[in-house]
Parts: structure tokens; sequence; C-alpha cells
């Protein structure tokens, strides 16, 4: 649905060149949700617009729904544009229009006539939950509710594609999975493709069926949410796990663990229905390895249930290799910290 091919974009500051991406490719499939996870100034914003082509690329294409975009002038543009809907993280409301018009807005662009216009609007706002504030003013509104009218505006025109720029990173954490449940919401209702930038690891996990981390303009890894987030092999991606598994106190038994040349921190990862499996004391059993657990969360990625543990490991070198061997042969995913 989305497809993008070799992009490149660098800005012009007076006579400066600031490179933002460097080349970067990526596919989006029909009916998906796309995350894209980096730091501030990592280029997602640039990358995201580069999409509707808010911002042209300087070099590379992009295809949406079959189209090339980058090929077409400004004009053929403003009319694809109208399949790809678009979020922000300060809303972008009209302040001085009520609800009703904010999204009637885009309909009377695109040359909607009056009469279809009321019916549609009231469709979407039931579709977002807002049926009751149709004649308030964005002021008189929650952070959740603005970008729920947000939400209604972009899916106007029935887009195929709703692109999502910090789309919660303004609302309170129960807000903000309010605002997850309802883009998940309609990504199956209405089959939408769904591409999003963020800097949080909670909402790629919570929606997001592929994602991409992307550092100084480049991808660095990408993948489905579970491998790329339970098995992490760039360091900035470990540095986003870590942003919502490891405590200080496990990060300092895991350095002290280093630092003592005794490594017998062990990271297990199960996914599925092993999740719930009483493994570790079946295999330590046998071997007679005995652990402390570290750290221990049971956990969710969208739709597939995992587990992780991380365990101290006593007893002879020899048993932890047995130990961590037959785990491994049971298929979990084991990485010594
Ligand atoms: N309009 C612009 N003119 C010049 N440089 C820009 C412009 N927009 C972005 N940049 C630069 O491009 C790089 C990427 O910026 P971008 O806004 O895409 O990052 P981001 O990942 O969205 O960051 P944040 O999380 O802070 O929003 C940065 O170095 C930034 O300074
Ligand atoms: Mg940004």
């Amino acid at each position: 649905m989305i497809r993008l091919n070799e992009i490149t974009k660098t800005y012009t500051v007076g006579k400066k060149a600031v490179p933002a991406l460097h080349g970067i490719s990526l596919t989006v499939a029909q009916g998906e949700i796309f995350g894209v996870i980096g730091h501030s100034g990592a280029g997602k914003s640039t990358l995201i617009r580069c999409i509707n082509l808010l911002e042209r690329p300087t070099t590379g294409k992009v295809h949406v729904d079959g189209v090339e975009l980058s090929a077409l002038s400004d004009k053929q543009l403003q009319e694809e544009r109208r399949k790809i809907g678009m979020i922000f993280q300060h809303f972008n409301l009209l302040s001085s229009a009520t609800v009703a018009k904010n999204v009637a807005f885009p309909l009377e662009l695109a040359g909607v006539p009056k009469e279809a216009i009321g019916q549609r609007v009231k469709e979407l706002l039931e579709l977002v939950g807002l049926e009751e504030h149709a004649s308030k003013y964005p002021a008189q509104l929650s952070g959740g509710q603005k970008q729920r009218v947000g939400i209604a505006r972009a899916l106007a025109n029935n887009p195929k594609v709703l692109l999502c720029d910090e789309a919660t990173s303004a609302l309170d954490p129960q807000t903000t999975n309010s605002i997850l449940a309802l883009l998940s919401d309609i990504n199956r209702k209405l089959g939408l493709t769904i591409m999003l930038i963020t800097h949080e690891m909670h909402v790629i996990r919570t929606i997001c069926d592929k994602v991409a981390v992307i550092d100084g303009g480049r991808i660095v890894e990408e993948g489905p949410v579970t491998e790329v987030f339970l098995k992490p092999q760039h360091a900035t991606t470990r540095e986003f796990v870590e942003q919502v598994s490891d405590s200080q106190e496990l990060k300092e038994a895991i350095r002290h663990g280093k630092a003592s040349g005794q490594h017998r921190i062990v990271r297990i990862t199960y996914l599925g229905e092993t999740t719930y499996e009483p493994v570790l004391y079946e295999v330590t059993r046998q071997t007679g390895t005995p652990f402390a657990i570290l750290q221990g969360t049971i956990s969710r990625m969208k739709d597939t249930p995992y587990g992780q543990l991380t365990v101290q490991f006593g007893g002879s070198e020899a048993d932890v290799a047995r130990t961590l061997d037959s785990l491994k042969d049971r298929g979990f995913d084991v990485e010594v910290l």
C-alpha cells in the first residue's frame, strides 16, 4: 500500500545542507499498522511527511496505492492526497469552527454536496464517539476529544491510509490508550492502513504489527514487532526495549555480573502458549542448576502473549551451559546479558 524507494531528504538552511534522511526504503502492506520509532531528530516527522509529500523527498520514489506520488504535479497530487489522512501531535484543529465544522471542512474542499455532508459528519462523529459534542468548539474539549476530532476529520474522505505523527504524545497514559484502541478499531473495521511515528515503545507494542527503528535518518532494524522487540539487534532498539523493561536495580546487577566476569545473568524470552508453562522449573530440575529470578514479566505485543524472565544461575559452568542448551532446544530465546 505504501512503498518507499531509497528516499533521501536534505533540507537547506541558508547555504547549509542539513541531511535528514539517507536512503530509506520500506513497504507497508494493505491493512497493516506500521510503526516507526526513533529518538528526537532521527527523521521521523520528515519521513512521514515525505509519504504524502508535505515534504518533497530530495531523491527517491514514493508509491501509495499503486500511484507514484513523487512523479505527480502539485495539482495531480491534490487529488491523490484524498486517499491519505493525517493526524498530528497538536491536533491542528480550526479553533474558530465547531467540531462538526472541523470535520465537514475536508468534505467541502472535496466538493461533496451540502446535503451529503451533514450525514457523513454524523457518521464520523459516531465512529469516534463524539456525537454529543458536535456543536462545541475545540477549546471546550479535552486533549483526547480533540484528537478524536482530528481522526474524524482525517477519515472524512474515506482515505486508504492514515498517517499519525506522534498522535498520542501530548496525551496522558489513559487517554493515549483510548486513542490507540480507537485507531486499532478503525484499522479493523475499515481495513485502513495505518503508519504511525512515535518515540514511545508502549505505542508500538500496543497496536503495531510491524516496526522500523530509525536512527540518524536511517532504518537500523525492521520487522514484526515481536521479532524486533524481543530479539533486538541494534543498540538503539535495545534502548527502546529497556524503556519499558529493565529496572535500575537490574541494570546494576547486570553491570556487576559483567564486571565480575561471571556472565550468569540470562534473559529468557518465550512467545505464545508456552508463556503459561512452568518450563524453567522443568529444565532446571533436570540439570540441577539453582537460579534466582531477578525480573519477570508476562505481557502482550498486540495479540501475542509473551513472557520474559531475567535469571541469575548458580552451579557449575557446565550445568549452566546444559540448562541454556535445554532451553534453546525447547525453542526459547536465550540471551546472556
Ligand atoms: N524544515 C526544516 N528545515 C531544516 N531542517 C529541518 C527541518 N525539519 C527538520 N529538520 C532537521 O532534520 C532532522 C530530522 O528532523 P525531524 O523533525 O524529522 O525529526 P523527528 O524524528 O521528527 O524529531 P522529534 O521527535 O523531535 O519530532 C533534524 O536534524 C532537524 O533539525
Ligand atoms: Mg517529529
